[in-house]
């Protein structure tokens, strides 16, 4: 088995206020923290957190640095279903990160090949990613990389699955003719780089994907298998998603 640490909470509650306070200490011990940040029903709990912390005056953002991990194409950043205006809601707006220091893929670009590269050329600038926040997909994806015969290492445009789009309906209004049909993703490279990565994965609907990530072979068709290759990789799960493992 591979060297990966996961721990396991009682509910999905309780991973959400152990890892916001992790963030915190992070923060408290380097303010210029680059955190790597995902979407998706998992981390709004940790997202709740987090701003209660800044709240608090326990979390200060002031000086951090965000990078997304994913964004839909063809979405503005001000699309309502866009990833963006999720972070926004969940996140940006209740603590005081700089705008000047929160980045994103812009689904909107004319020239989806020129922003994926500009988009590795920012994080390499920012230093690299310190701390990068995972959620998982049903069909074990980490970002938007999909199960696929082979994977990108770079931050790259990919067609979305079904399975994808279905988990994604909710951001719009559950009309899955309106979830698009493909999306910009940090590649599995940029993931891998990051010096620490928790995986935060939550709920029974998970259970078969964290099994396959962690007890199954390193392999293309789960994504999330090949955090079982990082050094410094944690797996937070609560009960109902470590129920197979
Ligand atoms: C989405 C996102 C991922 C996210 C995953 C899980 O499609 N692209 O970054 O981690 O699916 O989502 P959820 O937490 O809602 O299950």
């Amino acid at each position: 088995m591979a060297d990966v640490h996961v721990r396991i909470f009682v509910t999905a509650a309780a991973a959400a206020r152990a890892l916001a306070r992790d963030v915190a200490k992070e923060l408290s011990a380097s303010p210029r923290l680059v955190l790597g940040l995902p979407s998706g029903r998992t981390p709004v709990p940790l997202y709740d957190e987090l701003a209660r912390l800044h709240a608090r005056g326990k979390a200060d953002f002031r000086d951090a640095i965000t990078f997304n991990l994913d964004e839909f194409l063809g979405l503005s950043a001000d699309h309502p279903g866009s990833y963006r205006a999720f972070m926004r809601r969940h996140l940006f707006d209740r603590v005081n990160l700089r705008t000047s220091h929160i980045h994103f893929l812009n689904g909107a670009a004319s020239d989806p090949l020129a922003e994926c590269a500009r988009y590795d050329r920012a994080i390499a600038r920012a230093g690299g990613i310190d701390l990068q926040i995972l959620g998982l997909g049903v069909n074990g994806h980490i970002g938007f990389n999909e199960p696929a015969p082979g994977l990108a290492a770079a931050t790259h445009r990919v067609r979305l699955t079904m399975a994808t789009r279905r988990a994604n309906a909710a951001l719009f209004h559950h009309r899955l003719r309106d979830v698009p049909k493909a999306g910009l993703s940090m590649g599995m490279a940029t993931i891998l780089r990051a010096r620490r990565i928790v995986l935060l994965s939550t709920g029974v609907g998970k259970a078969r994907s964290v099994e396959r990530m962690l007890r199954g072979p390193v392999t293309t068709r789960v994504p999330a298998s090949f955090l079982q290759l990082h050094a410094n990789v944690e797996v937070w799960l609560d009960h109902a998603a470590a129920s197979r493992v």
